[in-house]
């Protein structure tokens, strides 16, 4: 399959097209400040923003699946920066949704639990949409455009990703406004023996970016279409979380301290109970989503 991966050099896209490279698909991969190199695919350049390079690059590649990882996803940055959120989160993917369209290509969308407002959980694909802040409400609406274009799309909506990334080896911050995520934060801080505060109050299904690229490349070969809930099997709180990650990497637990959101007093409000039913996509894709211990794991195996 010939396969177009937009934020290659983000932590999902990176995994994704190392994965595709290994299963012999043709692949090709986009970085904005990142540059990347991924043996066995072609990179380029490319801000999702600019509609003509877009339109170009499809062009020119004709890929007839692309996953579109690329996304301003800080969720506080979001909310301070609502128009920057807007043009990257609703027009870059309006851009690389209405591309795809043009050379019939399919498109596979990464969207996030924060659709949701947190009251209900255990989300299905069928539970009402609410976002709570201003980046789920961009996530929200780039979902309704890939709805309302006649385009055969796929939208995986996913919950905190995590996994070695790219940074961790280029150092390089990325556009997205993210170079950390929670595992690799957690275990900096236990390893120089600093304690950290964890909410209790915040209850997501905790994402392996490799076991989430494996299903995407799964879907990418499907012909379903239509919105998954993709994500771990887990349904645990932050604080939980990070007991686990000092219990499988052998970190001292005693320097992870339980608070709450409203200690916290982000720019952005969180939904409180996110964890997503993932049962529709196991059946319909044949895969299996690991649990946190089985996902922390894997990764406590692959440490650079
Ligand atoms: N991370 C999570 O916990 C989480 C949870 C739920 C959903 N999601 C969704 O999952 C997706 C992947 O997340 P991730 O953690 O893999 O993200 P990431 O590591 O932060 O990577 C984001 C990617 O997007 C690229 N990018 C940012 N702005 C761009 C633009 N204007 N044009 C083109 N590319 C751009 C970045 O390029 P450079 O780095 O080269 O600048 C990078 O390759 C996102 O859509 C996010 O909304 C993430």
């Amino acid at each position: 399959m010939k396969i177009l991966i937009i934020g290659g050099s983000g932590l999902l896209g990176y995994k994704t097209a190392k994965l595709a490279v290994k299963l012999n698909h043709d692949v090709f991969i986009t970085y904005l400040l990142r540059p990347m190199k991924i043996e066995g695919s072609t990179a380029f350049k490319l801000d999702k923003c600019e509609r003509d390079s877009v339109f170009s690059l499809f062009e020119k590649v004709k890929p007839e699946v692309v996953i579109d990882t690329a996304a301003l996803h800080n969720v506080n940055y979001c909310e301070a920066h609502k128009d920057e959120a807007w043009k990257v989160n609703v027009e870059g993917t309006r851009n690389v949704a209405e591309a795809c369209k043009k050379i019939n290509g399919k498109m596979i969308f990464i969207s996030t639990d924060y659709v949701f407002d947190g009251k209900k959980g255990f989300y299905n694909e069928n539970d009402e949409p609410n976002p709570l802040n201003y980046y789920g409400k961009t996530k929200l609406e780039a979902e309704k455009i890939l709805r309302s274009l006649e385009l055969e799309y796929l939208i995986a909506r996913t919950s905190v990703i995590y996994g070695w990334n790219p940074s961790e080896i280029s150092g390089l911050k990325s556009s997205s406004g993210k170079s950390m995520n929670f595992v690799i934060w957690t275990l900096k801080k236990l390893r120089n023996k600093e304690p950290v505060q964890i909410v209790t109050d915040q209850f997501s299904s905790p994402t392996l970016a490799d076991n989430l690229a494996e299903v995407l490349l799964v879907m990418a070969s499907s012909n379903k279409s239509g919105v998954y809930h993709t994500a771990g099997k887990s349904c645990l709180n932050r604080y939980e979380f990070a007991l686990k990650i000092a219990e499988i990497f052998n970190l001292d637990k005693n320097l992870i301290k339980p608070t709450t959101s409203d200690v916290f007093k982000q720019v952005a409000e969180r939904p409180k109970r996110c964890c997503l039913d993932v049962n529709k996509a196991e059946k319909d894709f044949g895969v299996k989503f690991l649990t946190v211990e089985q996902g922390l794991h894997e990764m406590k195996k692959q440490e650079p």
